[in-house]
């Protein structure tokens, strides 16, 4: 294929103006009073800003609406190196991979897309499932494989994971026990006084929903104690980055190196960041994601394609491929996504700590300009705070390094009233209500990206800070949606 067509075709980079953007879309008038009135809506609901159809549609004019919804927390889906590659592979190999990759499903970019994940996380090995869901579910009955197991799970980790460990409690009668969120004093206690002959801990690292992290360095410590008291590997811990892969960590390897320490695969080419990293790892008693026994990740958010993958030791693959059931008993990934994602690692690669550091800007450009705001409208009350304080007393947790800002309202008619007056403004920010978070802990889910122009994001947060704390939310409540 004549590269230079095909850039045509494909347009300017997403950074580029006139390019895809993975944050903006257009909406038509009739979808957006289903969105402002919560009307669910699979159907064709958005059209990417830059399309021919939301360009060429005059009927009625469509409105722009700004999206902090998405897990593409680096703009990767629309990078021009991603889609030429996804393209490029669609046409030599079409889309249906045909069959499992026990069958005939797997190729050579398979097997490179999986060593380049490996090599990202620092592992010997890697293996591919269909999605991320799909991976906990294999994951955690393929280890946890029969009765004399327990499974301490934190109690907001995501919905794969739980059923995950409601798999291995069916099918092999695996005991699941769930810890307070975040609680590692509690998770000990419960570890050292489970009768169980093995022992799994699962945690996300960067949890979706409050975008704060798991304390690792405690679990890994507890970890080490009782495989230390019990002379021998009782307790395997299983994390989910799925939302900390690409986005936190050296190079993007995840909320695990970033928290617990790289490990000695991962330094190569020492640089000052590392040399820091090495004393941090020192005050750590060496702690380091080789305390990890298996990672989960998925393809779908920063990496910006469609899949799941697990990072592990050579052994461990050994297992998975043999018994971990979604993996088995489901076809492989298609062509375009493995080149995606293939072509994403690359990206990564080159640029990675430029679209990092873009984040970090629109983080702290978040939590800065709802701080100014929430002063300037309730200043009397949040004198002497500090900027993330400030946010914090009105329900608005921004987490350094962490894109997902979790917004707490409340009931879940405050929650929707909240998220129907951004919308209102311009802002897609969903309100996250039952059964994925606890009743009356419903809030809006803000996730930034690289890709966000930091305009947009200062917008937004005001408006965030005015819908917060009750008398935006109230208001909006009592408006007609
Ligand atoms: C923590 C976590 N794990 C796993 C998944 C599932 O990933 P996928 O979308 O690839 O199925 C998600 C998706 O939201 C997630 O948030």
């Amino acid at each position: 294929m004549n590269d230079d067509a095909f850039a045509t075709d494909v347009g300017p980079s997403a950074s580029a103006a006139g390019g895809s953007s993975p944050v903006e879309v257009r909406v038509a008038p009739d979808t957006f009073a289903r969105w402002l009135a919560n009307d669910q809506d699979l159907g064709h609901s958005h059209e990417p800003s830059t399309s021919a159809a939301a360009r060429t549609s005059s009927s009625a004019p469509s409105r722009r609406v700004r999206l902090f919804s998405s897990n593409d927390y680096l703009g990767m889906s629309t990078h021009r190196d991603v889609r030429v590659a996804a393209a490029r592979a669609a046409l030599a190999h079409g889309s249906g991979p045909r069959s499992s990759a026990l069958v005939c499903g797997y190729t050579p970019a398979h097997s490179r897309l999986e060593r380049s994940l490996a090599k990202l996380k620092g592992t010997e090995e890697c293996v591919l499932f269909s999605s991320g869901y799909a991976a906990n579910c294999g994951v955690v009955p393929a280890l946890c494989d029969d009765a004399s197991c327990e499974i301490f799970s934190d109690e907001l980790n995501h919905a794969s994971i739980v059923d995950g460990c409601a798999l291995a409690a069916k099918r092999w009668g695996a005991k699941v026990t769930v810890y307070r969120h975040r609680d590692a004093t509690q998770l000990a206690t419960m570890v050292r006084a489970s009768g169980a002959n093995r022992v799994m801990i699962v945690t996300d690292t960067l949890f979706s929903m409050d975008g704060d992290f798991a304390p690792l360095r405690d679990i890994v410590a507890l970890k080490r104690a009782e495989n230390a008291r019990c002379g021998r590997a009782r307790v395997l811990l299983c994390v989910d980055e799925a939302h900390a892969t690409l986005v936190c960590g050296h190079r993007g390897s995840g909320a695990a190196s970033m928290l617990l320490g790289q490990n000695q695969n991962q330094n190569q080419n020492q640089n000052q960041n590392q040399n820091q990293n090495q004393k941090e790892v020192g005050r750590r008693e060496c702690s380091s994601v080789a305390d990890v026994d298996v990672s989960v990740g998925t393809l779908s958010k920063a990496i910006g394609s469609h899949g799941g993958f697990v990072t592990c030791s050579a052994s461990m693959k050994r297992v998975l491929v043999s018994v971990a059931r979604s993996a088995m008993f489901s076809t492989s990934l298609p062509a375009p996504s493995v080149a995606a994602a293939t072509a994403a690692l690359r990206v990564n690669e080159a640029v990675g700590e430029e679209m990092r550091s873009r984040l970090r800007g629109a983080i702290d450009a978040f939590a800065a300009t709802c701080a100014a705001r929430i002063r300037e409208t309730r200043g009397a009350r949040c004198g002497g705070m500090s900027d993330d304080a400030v946010c914090r007393w009105v329900g608005v947790t921004v987490t350094g390094n962490s894109p997902v800002v979790s917004v707490m309202i409340g009931s879940e008619g405050a929650a929707l009233a909240a998220a129907a007056e951004l919308l209102r403004r311009g802002f897609h920010a969903p309100a996250i209500r039952p059964p994925t978070v606890p009743a009356n802990t419903c809030r809006l889910r803000v996730a930034l990206s690289a890709s966000h122009g930091l305009g947009d994001v200062r917008e937004l947060a005001e408006a965030v800070a005015d819908v917060v704390g009750g008398d935006g939310a109230r208001a909006g409540a009592t408006a007609k949606l």
